[in-house]
Formats: C-alpha cells, structure tokens, sequence
C-alpha cells in the first residue's frame, strides 16, 4: 500500500524540500564537502576544492578519490599552488587514480585560472566550460555547489534516481536530454548545490543500483517505480556492446642493484606521459608481435604470466617477462631504484605488470 500523500508522478516543487531535509540530517561527510550545518551558518564551499572532487570523481568512487584528495590539498592548498606545481609531480601524485589526460587537464586549468582569471574560478557554468577538462557535468556541479546557481546536475546516480521517480522507459543514454529537463524542473534557486549533493548521496546510499531502501527514501511517496514495485527496471540501458581484447608483453628489466628501467609514455594517447616499463604495442591480433619477440632488447627474458587491466574501450592482457641484466642496455629511459618505484608516476596496469616479476614491490596492495 502507498501513502495517504502519494502523488505520482513526482511534482516538480516537492521534490527538493523532501530531500534537501532528508540531506540535512543525512549528508556525507566528505572532505571537499562544507556540511549543510556550517552552510546554514554562512559557509560557502571553496570553489578550488570542489572543482579538484569533482575532476577527481569523474569515473572514479568517492573512496578511491578520499586520499588522493586530501594529498592534493595538503601540498597544493590553493589553485596558484597547483599551477605553479611541477608537472611532473603532479601526474605522481594522480598515478594510480587513472584516465591520466585529467591531470594533464587539471594542470592547464590550474594554470588558466591563475593566469587568466585571477586566481578565481569563473561562476558561470559557460565560463567554467571553457577551461580543460571541465565539461557539462562537471560545469554544471561547480556552478552548482561552489556558487549557488541552480544548473541541473546530472551525474549517474542521479540519473538512476530520476529515472526511477518518473519511470522513464527510454533507455540510457538516450534517456539523459529527458532527465536533464526533469532534474532541471525540480532543481530549486536556493540551495541548488545542496539538492544536487542530496541526489548524489541519495542514489550511493538509499537509490543503489541493486536492492535500493525504498522504505528510508525521502522520495518514496513520489516514486513511480516503487509504486508500480518495478525498482530494479530502472534505469533501462541499452545493451552493452562487450570490450574488444587488446594483448601484448611488457618488459621488466631489473639491474643487479634491484633497480628497474622505466620509460616515459608518449604525452598523446592512453597513458600519455605517464611512466611505465617497455611494451609492445597493444593490439587486437594475436601474433609475434605481442610476446617474448617484441623485447627491446636482447636478454634472459623469463614469462612471469600474465596480468589484464580493463580500460574504458578494451581489456587489455599483458604477458609480463623478466630479466636481470648484467650490462646497462642502450635503451631510452632512466634505472628506477626499488624504493623510488611507489613514488614513480605509474598508472595500476604498469604496477600490476611489475607485482607479476616482482610480486614483493607493493606490497601494500596494488591501487
Ligand atoms: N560524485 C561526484 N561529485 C560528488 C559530490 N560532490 N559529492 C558526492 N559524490 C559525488
């Protein structure tokens, strides 16, 4: 049985106050958050600090991006401090945290505001547009939440909390022009960054994509899914096409000292500028090219295995051979030794390439 109140579907005006209370008692504590007591005091959300969450969280969980956040703050504690950082030791300190052309960005955005805007970030979501790396979504979130104006914020669980509300049976991601229209309808003009957080957290904690709890949503006496009992229907997606195989061999060369050749990966591309062991191509065939044949350099290569890392487009398997080398080949790159490696700029796949030769390097667990 539904409540006495249903009204389905969900009226645009009803939406935000049932769930901004619902965020005022519930909210996450997180570390680029302001909470929605100190906001109700006057405090405002330093727009630096959500612009680094929100670029950090782009295809990556708020748990993995907790630490890394906090680093970035802790040495770069303002926009100008970042801009005048050391690229170099930027993409350090993002290794690990993946799709490596948003360090790239992050850095070049950093710059742009320092140079062109003085130090502060534009408040519009068109002037936050033009800066690197900074698309709709993440516009839309800043505008949002660091300076209060209602942009409708649609992220993926938002999406799965709209399309559920409203029962949307056109699937994703054709859906999004849809939802982005109705998430605009219910956004309010006051405490518009508030009620996109609210969504956000209510889709990770109550709205998940499996099981969600229904019975301790705010928005469950406007939800036409839960109404008609067909939670789990939404949202519809499209099929997934599967990911195309990529194969190819890396190469972990070790000096008799224990120190490791690394390379420097060419800045365009996947992994652009990162460091990383030599590889072969990385290729849908399966021949010579992608085994032991493909070394840089002659030695006692032995087969370590094999390791695979799943990229947005393709999964990729790496057979991974080892050698000591007696004799310092002439290769481009520079000798890594054992305890500088954690602090190399090396993106997961490279690391677990080099835990299949040397299964001791990290040993606090892979990233
Ligand atoms: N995911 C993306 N941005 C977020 C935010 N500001 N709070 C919580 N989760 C998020």
């Amino acid at each position: 049985m539904s409540p006495a109140n249903t009204v389905i579907p969900a009226p645009a005006d009803l939406i935000a106050p049932a769930l901004l209370a619902w965020y005022d008692r519930h909210a996450r504590a997180l570390p680029w958050r302001v909470s929605p007591l100190a906001r109700a005091d006057g405090a405002s959300n330093d727009p630096y600090r959500v612009w680094l969450s929100e670029i950090m969280l782009q295809q990556t969980t708020v748990q993995t991006v907790k630490p890394y956040f906090e680093a970035f703050i802790e040495r770069w504690p303002g926009v100008i401090d970042l801009a005048a950082a050391d690229t170099e030791d930027v993409m350090k300190a993002w290794a690990g945290l993946g799709y490596y052309s948003r360090a790239r960005n992050l850095k070049k955005c950093a710059e742009m505001v320092a140079v062109e805007h003085g130090g502060h970030f534009p408040a519009s979501e068109d002037g936050l547009r033009a800066l690197p790396g900074i698309g709709p979504y993440t516009a839309a979130a800043i505008a949002a939440i660091a300076f209060d104006h209602p942009a409708a914020v649609v992220d993926g669980n938002i999406e799965r909390v709209f399309s559920r509300l409203y029962q949307i049976e056109t699937p994703l991601p054709a859906a999004k022009v849809e939802i982005r229209e109705l998430v605009g309808r219910a956004t309010p003009l006051k405490r518009p960054g508030d009620f996109a957080q609210g969504l956000m957290d209510l889709g990770a904690t109550i709205c998940t994509p499996q099981r969600p709890a229904c019975v301790l949503c705010p928005l469950t006496a406007y939800c036409g899914a839960r109404h008609a009992g067909r939670q789990q229907e939404f949202p519809v997606k499209a099929p997934k096409k599967p990911k195309p195989m990529r194969r190819g061999a890396a190469f972990v060369a070790e000096r008799a000292d224990g120190a490791v050749l690394l390379v420097k990966r060419p800045d365009k591309g996947l992994l652009g500028g990162m460091s990383g062991i030599p590889t072969s191509d990385w290729t849908v065939r399966a021949d010579g090219a992608t085994g032991k044949g493909a070394a840089p350099f002659a030695a006692g290569w032995r087969d370590k295995g094999v390791i695979s890392h799943v990229f947005t487009h393709f999964e990729l398997r790496l057979e991974v051979f080892h050698a000591v080398v007696s004799d310092e080949p002439d290769h481009a790159g520079w000798w890594s030794a054992r305890e500088s490696l954690s602090g190399e700029a090396l993106p997961t796949v490279m690391k677990k390439a080099l835990s299949a030769a040397l299964p001791d390097l990290f040993q606090k667990g892979v990233r």
